[in-house]
């Protein structure tokens, strides 16, 4: 009780004078990268503890998805090369996500899924089984900026995910994912590394729809 109490001045010390408070108090794993992801409440809108360290995330032209860094729909709608030190004995999986489905305020399709690919050997991605296409960012108009997340997470194993395979232009499946439930489902801890961008609506979008749902009827909810 003593301790909780000195804890939580310490934390009102901190909140005051740095502008940063451990919401638990007593997490040792605070880092830098989870410092930018409770910042900008990815901590605990997506998870409950941070990555340990920072993603390598670049999109063509040199374009670096860092630290909430805001880019636009057309600066990201191609895959990114993304980098991480690796043990080469080690699968890795790595997924993409936004949980402002299809707004910050009303997440009502938290969260969609916008890249996972499974069973990566140690950093080498161009050899894991994609198992959800790459999709850019395609925020609806008037809804805010979103948050999109990289996440990498070490797998205990090889493993057999029981995920179905979704193409590049097909919407299905990427809605209502959860981080959470998937990292737990499959005994991947908490991220390794991670990396975030965030992006509003802009006058591509429509053109970037169009582009992603192939044949698309109708409004699409691309996110
Ligand atoms: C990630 O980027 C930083 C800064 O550009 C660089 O120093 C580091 O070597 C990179 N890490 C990997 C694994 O590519
Ligand atoms: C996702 O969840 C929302 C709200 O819970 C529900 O209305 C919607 O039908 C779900 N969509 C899919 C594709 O499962």
């Amino acid at each position: 009780m003593l301790l909780t109490n000195s804890y939580r001045l310490l934390c009102i010390g901190l909140l005051l004078n740095l502008g940063l408070c451990l919401s638990s108090g007593t997490d040792p794993k605070e880092t830098e990268v989870s410092k930018f992801f409770r910042h900008l409440d990815l901590i605990p809108d997506l998870l409950d503890l941070g990555p340990q360290e920072f993603l390598n995330v670049t999109y063509p032209g040199q374009i670096k998805a860092d630290r909430g860094i805001q880019l636009q729909p057309m600066q990201v709608r191609d895959e990114p090369k993304v980098k991480w030190v690796s043990s080469e004995e080690n699968y890795y999986t790595l997924l993409m996500t936004d949980p402002d489905a299809p707004d910050r305020k009303n997440p009502k399709f938290k969260e969609y899924l916008h890249w996972l690919v499974l069973n990566i050997p140690g950093n080498q991605l161009s050899m894991g089984d994609v198992r959800v296409a790459y999709m850019g960012a395609t925020p609806p108009k008037d809804s805010g900026l979103h948050r999109y997340a990289f996440l990498l997470y070490k797998q205990t194993d090889h493993l057999k995910f029981d995920f179905k395979p979704v193409p590049r232009h097909s919407e299905e499946n990427r809605m209502n994912f959860s981080t959470k439930s998937f990292a737990e489902k499959y005994k991947l801890g908490h991220p390794l590394a991670g990396n975030f961008f965030t992006s509003e609506w802009s006058k591509d979008v429509p053109v970037l729809n169009k582009a992603n749902i192939q044949g698309g009827q109708g409004q699409t909810l691309s996110l």
